[in-house]
């Protein structure tokens, strides 16, 4: 199986997946003879930019935010928001793959689209472009721990997925000196890899170099933030911690070269091999740090090459 192969999963999601099945139900809609100032009192309870216009199930038309400020700014009497409305509404089956919403968002600009039955062409949902990709990530149970990096997640991959790269994006935070939860992380992502359907050594590989990079966060550090970004060829590993830093990084490098503290070793740490076996684990290594403002280690993983690389 080719890399392209391993990561195309989750493209081949985006067509086996319907509209049916990640649009939102409940969907908040006013009547056609509704009138324009109950619409705009919706919009400011429910917070929400727009509704379909619906009669007896049947999709009329959409009335949007901006139908209401424009006629606000016309300051016409009030009128029943079938006389504001867009009637030429695009929609969307929910029998459809949710490609066809991908595409259709890309082509058309919108935020989002009415969803109706194929038979009856009632309205049945409502679906946003974040729908799709929740739907995605449910479907592929990948596990999110903060809010801001699902946000940025699921934007990037969108684009990613438009623009058939496919590229995830996964973030942790390792707290330092908190040997109770030593290797949670690399597990984590070794988990993530392995639901993505990469390749059982490439997972490995990563498993290992990213359980040595959490440790050393763990023992040297006060703690930091490691970055997984999977690409079609490639996985990259960022691994940022905000001090003390190595004031050697030839020496850190030396294999039996360690600074660990007899409890440490203890543990059965401080080998002095860590770096060594993630160098031999990844592709391309880089290390960088600077004495009292942190380390930076970048691994790239490549997913094409059968054995990584032993130098370099
Ligand atoms: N993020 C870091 N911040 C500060 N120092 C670090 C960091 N990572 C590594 N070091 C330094 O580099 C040395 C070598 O690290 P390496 O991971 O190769 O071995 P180790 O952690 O000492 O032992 P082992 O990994 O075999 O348990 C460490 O002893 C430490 O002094
Ligand atoms: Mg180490």
């Amino acid at each position: 199986m080719t890399a392209e192969n391993k990561i195309s999963k989750v493209q081949e999601l985006v067509y086996e997946i319907r509209v049916g099945d990640v649009m939102k139900k409940n969907v908040i809609t006013v009547g056609p003879q509704d009138r324009m100032s109950e619409f705009g009192k919706i919009l400011r309870e429910k917070r929400i930019s727009g509704t379909p216009v619906v009669d007896q199930g049947r999709l009329m038309g959409v009335i949007s935010i901006d139908d209401f400020i424009r006629w606000l700014a016309e300051r016409q009497e009030d009128c029943p928001v079938e006389r504001k409305m867009t009637k030429n509404v695009r929609t969307l089956y929910a029998d459809e793959p949710a490609v066809q919403a991908v595409n259709k968002f890309d082509q058309l600009g919108f935020g989002r689209f009415v969803v109706i039955d194929r038979r009856d062409e009632k309205l049945v949902g409502i679906i946003t472009k974040g729908d799709i990709i929740e739907g995605l990530l449910k479907k592929l149970e990948v596990d999110y721990y903060d809010e801001q990096t699902n946000h940025r997640t699921i934007q990037s991959f969108f684009d990613d997925v438009l623009a058939d790269k496919a590229a995830l994006f996964f973030q942790y935070s390792v707290t330092g000196h908190d040997f109770n939860k030593a290797g949670e992380t690399a597990s984590r992502i070794k988990t993530t890899l392995k639901r993505l359907g990469i390749a059982p050594q490439i997972v490995r590989r990563v498993a290992i170099a990213t359980y040595e990079a959490e440790m050393n966060l763990i023992i040297y550090t006060e703690g930091g933030e490691i970055r997984v970004r999977v690409e079609p060829h490639k996985i990259l590993v960022r691994v940022e911690d905000s001090g003390p830093g190595i004031p050697d990084i030839e020496k850190a490098l030396q294999p039996g070269y360690s600074t660990a503290p007899e409890w440490v070793r203890e543990l059965g740490f401080g080998a002095g091999m860590g770096l060594q076996n993630i160098r031999k684990c990844t592709s391309k290594m880089g290390l960088m740090s600077v004495v009292g403002k942190g380390t930076q280690l970048r691994m790239n993983i490549s997913l094409d090459d059968g054995v990584a690389s032993e130098t370099n």
